[in-house]
């Protein structure tokens, strides 16, 4: 019986969220793409009038040196930037609360998520807790709970899988109830994305793979769901085809750009069908999985 009024419940709240994603302009962020494009975003940063950048990132893409191209060509435009790089896969709430407070201690005044899902999401928060103080983490569980806006935020992905770069979703762990839940805002949704492929090609091919199947399963379940619109359904039609065509591709060859690239819109697309059609069941799953995870010294593969 619980069950069954529960399940009315949620029902009648996708009814709803269908009603408003499809009255509601969703913000789609401007684009840069290409091999190389990584290069432009300092100028379109400088237009925006920020003027010192918190860039949001791993300590494997640091070492990589995978932002160097962004930090020379913020240099040269005359941004100052500050690196938070202690994003862990899965980013935890400290990891917010601590790149919130690197924010603040050098006065910066705009967010770049340079990374994966986790970096992206965690520079999401950080911008959400540095507009709203007096909201914790967790009381921005949920839809629409990130009152006042973020700072100009950008994003650039280096995997192709979770299209952080255009949805309004955050994903966020604690490690102390072993919780993963999601922030979602159209107030999380970047300025500006960059799909530059040429980031991508150091992926490891099992990454490439596992974040190419999350690609994948965002695609197919905005598209089998209740709540999908003419929109989100050829979105999720041209992400499958891309990751059919490009996935395999970049697997076996990591430094094919063209398939690199093929992933990067695919993910990007598929991103902007899930954000306005939701997911299912397998999110529903592999979170509750990742929270138990969240802390595991293996650390990813997490869901
Ligand atoms: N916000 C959303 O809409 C959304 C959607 C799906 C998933 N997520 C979340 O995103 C997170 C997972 O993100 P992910 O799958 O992109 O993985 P990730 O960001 O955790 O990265 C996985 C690993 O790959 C490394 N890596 C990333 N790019 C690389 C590159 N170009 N070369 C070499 N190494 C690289 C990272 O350093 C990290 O060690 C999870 O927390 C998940 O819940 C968010
Ligand atoms: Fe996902």
């Amino acid at each position: 019986m619980i069950w069954t009024l529960k399940k009315g419940m949620y029902r009648a709240q996708h009814r709803a969220m269908k009603m408003v994603s499809m009255i509601v302009p969703f913000p789609v962020p401007a684009l840069l793409i290409g091999s190389g494009s990584i290069k432009n975003l300092a100028e379109n940063i400088k237009v925006r009038g920020v003027r010192h950048v918190l860039v949001v990132t791993d300590k494997v893409l640091m070492d990589l040196k995978l932002p160097e191209s962004l930090l020379e060509s913020l240099k040269d435009h005359g941004i100052r930037y500050t690196v938070y790089d202690n994003v862990q896969p899965n980013p935890t709430i400290e990891n917010v609360e601590n790149g919130r407070k690197v924010y603040q201690k050098n006065n910066c005044d705009g967010i770049i998520g340079f990374g994966g899902g986790s970096a992206m999401d965690c520079a999401k928060i950080i911008g959400a807790r540095v507009a709203n103080p007096y909201i914790s983490v967790r009381r921005m569980k949920g839809m629409f709970k990130v009152f006042l806006p973020i700072p100009p935020f950008f994003c650039v992905p280096t995997t192709a899988g979770t299209g952080s770069e255009t949805t309004v979703a955050a994903v966020i762990s604690d490690p102390a109830t072993h919780e993963k839940f999601a922030i979602s805002d159209l107030k999380l949704i970047p300025k500006i994305a960059v799909l530059d492929p040429a980031l991508m090609v150091g992926l490891p091919p099992h990454i490439t793979a596992a974040t190419g199947m999350d690609a994948l399963t965002h695609a197919v379940e905005a598209y089998i769901g209740l709540n999908g619109s003419k929109f989100t359904d050829e979105h999720a039609k041209n992400a499958t085809l891309l990751i059919f065509e490009n996935l395999e591709k970049a697997y076996k060859n990591g430094s094919d750009l063209e398939a690199r690239e093929n992933m990067a819109l695919a993910s990007f697309y598929a991103g902007s069908a899930f954000t306005r059609a939701y997911v299912g069941y397998v999110h529903a799953i592999a979170h509750n999985m990742g929270g138990i995870c969240t802390g595991c010294p293996t650390g990813w593969p997490m869901p």
